[in-house]
């Protein structure tokens, strides 16, 4: 059976004082989340340490809930201003990235090529990238979406060995369903997330996860389905309680 991931992106949200104020109430409600369910926190870059530290005083090293970065640079080290490798993300114990993110396509020029370099640059690092894909509401309109995404997909992953591909967890975002209150159909997400499953054998066995609005009322409708393993949550993450109730609901596998 896959594992259920759900994912916080906090994006560019909480100061380091937020961000230890968040991780010390979350871990209060951490045994409220069932154990099937992997905790992941993907703070900004410079609230990564805090949490990290906040972390492990909490529930020791290896503890339950994980460390995630939003991005990284392909390149180990070099003259790239801004920027931060997987080297640097390793050290202070963070275990995913997530790649890909449609507001980094968008507004930072990330492409297929950016993310497939950054996917094969973290996977020979040892972090999980969490390659994000979707389409725009125009391309959906186009009858799009699902050439649009495995094109992303596969775009991600070209090159790699399928042990390495197993190791990836894969999120589907619809553009339009981001931030704005309008979840794409579940039924549809599945049908797409089940394309991107069969792109190449082995995203049979990696967590998809779904992301786009979810809320903890509603995660519970896409979990219930054949394709979905899980969320990458915006908005809803940034509040302990609404993201320890959500991923509460994500372990449930029937509608509620
Ligand atoms: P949202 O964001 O939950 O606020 O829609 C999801 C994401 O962009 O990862």
């Amino acid at each position: 059976m896959r594992k259920r991931v759900c994912v916080a992106n906090w994006k560019m949200h909480k100061t380091n004082a937020q961000a230890a104020s968040f991780v010390e109430r979350f871990m209060q409600l951490v045994p409220s989340v069932p154990d099937s369910v992997e905790l992941v926190i993907c703070p900004p870059f410079t609230a990564l340490h805090t949490v990290a530290a906040s972390l492990s005083a909490a529930q020791g090293p290896n503890g339950r809930v994980k460390l995630g970065a939003q991005n990284m640079h392909w390149e180990a080290s070099g003259a790239f201003t801004g920027e931060i490798s997987a080297a640097m993300l390793l050290e202070i114990g963070v275990q995913y990235v997530i790649l890909g993110h449609s507001e980094r396509r968008q507004y930072f020029c990330e492409t297929d090529e950016t993310v497939r370099l950054k996917t094969a640059a973290a996977l020979s690092s040892g972090l999980t990238p969490i390659v994000a894909v979707g389409e725009s509401l125009e391309l959906r309109h186009e009858g799009r979406t699902h050439s649009h995404v495995c094109a992303q997909t596969l775009g991600a992953l070209a090159g790699l060995e399928p042990d390495q591909v197993a190791k990836l967890v894969i999120a589907y975002e619809p553009i339009w369903a981001i931030g704005t209150g309008q979840n794409c159909d579940p039924a549809e997400a599945n049908a797409v997330m089940r394309e991107i499953r069969g792109c190449v054998e082995p995203l049979q066995r990696v967590p998809i996860l779904y992301g786009g609005s979810v809320k903890p009322d509603n995660i519970a409708n896409y979990t219930a389905l054949s394709d979905i393993d899980g969320g990458l949550v915006g908005g809803a993450s940034l509040d302990a309680e609404g993201f320890a109730a959500l991923a509460a609901a994500a372990a449930q596998r029937e509608a509620s």
